[in-house]
């Protein structure tokens, strides 16, 4: 889980090019990095551990010559941070430089035999082998596509590498599993992780399936097919898309954090995204409603957008959907799924790889695969059936938010539109689901407008306590749950998000007096319950935060605190609109405690190990 970026330009240094894309890469990991650049036949790298920016004011990135290099930002998987496990990784003479990201499972073997050829190795990362076994293979070839397209099949596991070399103005980069773009510029030419590394300089991207491999100059990129036997088939020219996305999009935009930026963005988000195109959805729900059970797979805050989904699945189309945390899908999905099963995957990133991994056996067993994700090109796009895209944009800041909001308007989207084809709604029932909808840009825009400063108050007043609840009925209980994730995530802080009516039955134990609660509490269907499991907590002296309507006076008395909200056009739809005091109340919780809601420690934005 790394970023990596490869660029050769015409002409001039291409140092601190890299080391600016690898900053607009650094939400992928970031605990260390590395440069490598050639000059004149002679290969340069500089790396340390540490956030790029440290490093940088050490050691000086931009002082490494030549217009062709290679960069990386890590996230340890093999081997702690430190300056010698630091990408790039060369070969035993350096005239081989790799950057990777994924991980190599069968590394002790192939480092093994190496070693017993007479390799000598600097790291205790798996990445290392590949350098000496390109190193072996050059014996055998002169180019560099070739030597590296011997070396793949003998990996084992995930990667998307570039790897460059002293002798040629040239890069080769390839993919498995892990993420790979091409970016064609007027300047030169970029492979990277992702679009965001190469935006300043272009738009044009190719996206490249698994098992591909480039061949970069400063004349362009060819792309061919690895077999099995390491040959290589060149594919014909593909012409690349134009991403919409602008570097501004990419960038704070005068925001302290790129998570605040993504919270106020969710206005926009959401607007975009409940555009999508009829024809799209009512396709896409066809393949639903063709299938006899539907199973949705999906990680963290996607996990609470399908847990969200499956309420509004059973109020809006009667029809009930079966969710599961995607680390643990291959190992409870029965085999008896299989055709008559409609898999809905749920992944910002499209590259999560437990998400990848359970939609994979999924596929195999026959299941229809459909994917909700933000991220054009990614790996579950390939895999699916039928995609919808969410109109977030990109999402920088590790915790998920903008993308949150637009996972459940395309969840909402598709229940309305299954309650129509299944008969559960009328056509004007519809009418009013979507018109309440479509409320929910200018919801959210009140809710940031009035309740930030009040949520900054909050977080203040709560900043001395190290555990909280969250909890909700029905529905809310999602929303209780991604509340929870949100202030665990960013701001270190011990959270529990539990379902209100089942917190009697053990987690009450907890509850002393002072005990932080917050509830969600929506004026729908369950608010009457909530209020006993209110007055149950406020008898055992627990401080009662509450998320819920401005027409709720009995609850604001009942609080020690209240965050009110405008009333709901819809309450099928209220994660929508009561996540975002959540995710403001965890975003000033971290900048209070001091910390950085962008990095959170030991995170990364996508998380590509199972
Ligand atoms: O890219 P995905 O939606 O598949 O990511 C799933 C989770 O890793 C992700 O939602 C994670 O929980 C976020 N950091 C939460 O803010």
């Amino acid at each position: 889980m790394c970023g990596i970026i490869g660029a050769i330009h015409l002409k001039g240094n291409i140092s601190s090019i890299l080391r600016q894309s690898l900053k607009r890469l650094e939400y992928r990991g970031y605990d260390s990095s590395g440069i490598a650049t050639v000059s004149d036949g002679v290969l340069y790298v500089k790396k340390d551990k540490g956030k790029i920016d440290d490093i940088h004011d050490r050691i000086n990135f931009d002082t490494l010559p030549g217009s062709i290099g290679i960069g990386h930002t890590r996230w340890a998987t093999h081997g702690p941070p430190s300056k010698a496990n630091a990408h790039p990784h060369t070969d035993c003479q350096n005239r081989i430089a790799v950057v990777h990201n994924g991980i190599i499972e069968n590394y002790q073997e192939l480092r093994e035999q190496l070693l017993s050829n007479g390799h000598h190795f600097r790291s205790q990362t798996d990445t290392e082998v590949i350098p000496h076994l390109i190193e072996d293979a050059l014996n055998q070839t002169p180019r560099l596509d070739e030597a590296v397209a011997q070396v793949l099949p003998q990996l084992e596991g995930s990667y998307a590498i570039v790897v460059l070399r002293a002798k040629r103005k040239e890069l080769v980069c390839a993919r498995k599993e892990s993420p790979l773009v091409i970016g064609l510029g007027s300047r030169g030419v970029y492979c990277a992780s992702d679009v965001p590394a190469f935006l300043p300089m272009t738009r044009k991207t190719i996206i490249l399936e698994d098992d591909e491999l480039v061949h970069l100059t400063s004349e362009g990129a060819l792309v061919s097919r690895i077999n099995e036997s390491g040959g290589l088939t060149q594919l014909p020219i593909r012409e690349p898309i134009t991403v919409k996305w602008t570097i501004d999009m990419a960038q704070k935009g005068g925001y302290p954090h790129f998570m605040l930026k993504e919270i106020h963005e969710q206005p926009r988000a959401l607007g975009d995204t409940l555009r999508i195109r009829k024809v799209d959805l009512d396709a896409f729900t066809e393949l639903l409603h063709n299938h006899k059970n539907i199973l949705t797979i999906a990680a963290g805050t996607s996990y609470h957008a399908t847990l969200a989904a499956k309420y509004m699945f059973s109020q809006i189309a009667n029809q009930l959907i079966h969710g599961v945390i995607a680390s643990e899908g291959s190992d409870t999905i029965a085999r008896s799924l299989g055709a008559d099963t409609a898999v809905l995957a749920v992944t910002q990133s499209g590259e999560t790889i437990d998400t990848i991994h359970a939609v994979k056996h999924l596929k195999n067993q026959g299941a229809t695969i459909l994917a909700i994700t933000n991220t054009v090109g990614s790996s579950i796009t390939r895999l699916a059936d039928s995609v919808l895209y969410t109109q977030a944009g990109p999402e920088i800041g590790v915790a998920a938010t903008k993308t949150y909001a637009t996972q459940l308007a395309t969840l909402a989207l598709l229940s309305i539109s299954l309650g129509k084809m299944t008969g559960a709604q009328t056509k004007k029932e519809c009418q009013e689901l979507h018109d309440a909808l479509n409320q929910f840009p200018r919801l959210i825009q009140s809710v940031i407008r009035n309740q930030e400063n009040i949520i900054k108050d909050t977080a203040q007043e709560y900043i001395t306590k190290s555990s909280f609840f969250f909890l909700g009925r029905g529905i809310s209980t999602s929303t209780a749950m991604e509340g929870a994730l949100k202030i665990k995530e960013i701001a270190y802080v011990h959270a529990e998000g539990y379902p209100a009516g089942e917190s009697k039955h053990g987690p009450i134990a907890l509850v002393e007096p002072g005990f932080p609660i917050v509830f969600v509490a929506p004026n729908d269907n369950t608010r009457r319950h909530l209020e006993g499991n209110v007055m149950e907590m406020k008898a055992r002296g627990a401080q009662i935060i509450s998320i819920c309507s401005e027409k709720d006076q009995t609850l604001i008395k009942l609080s020690d605190h209240a965050i009110p909200l405008p009333a709901l056009p819809s309450t099928s739809f209220s994660p929508i609109s009561y996540a975002v005091p959540l995710q403001l109340l965890a975003y000033y919780a971290a900048i209070l405690r001091g910390h950085n809601p962008d990095q959170p420690r030991n995170l990364a934005k996508a998380v590509t190990v199972l």
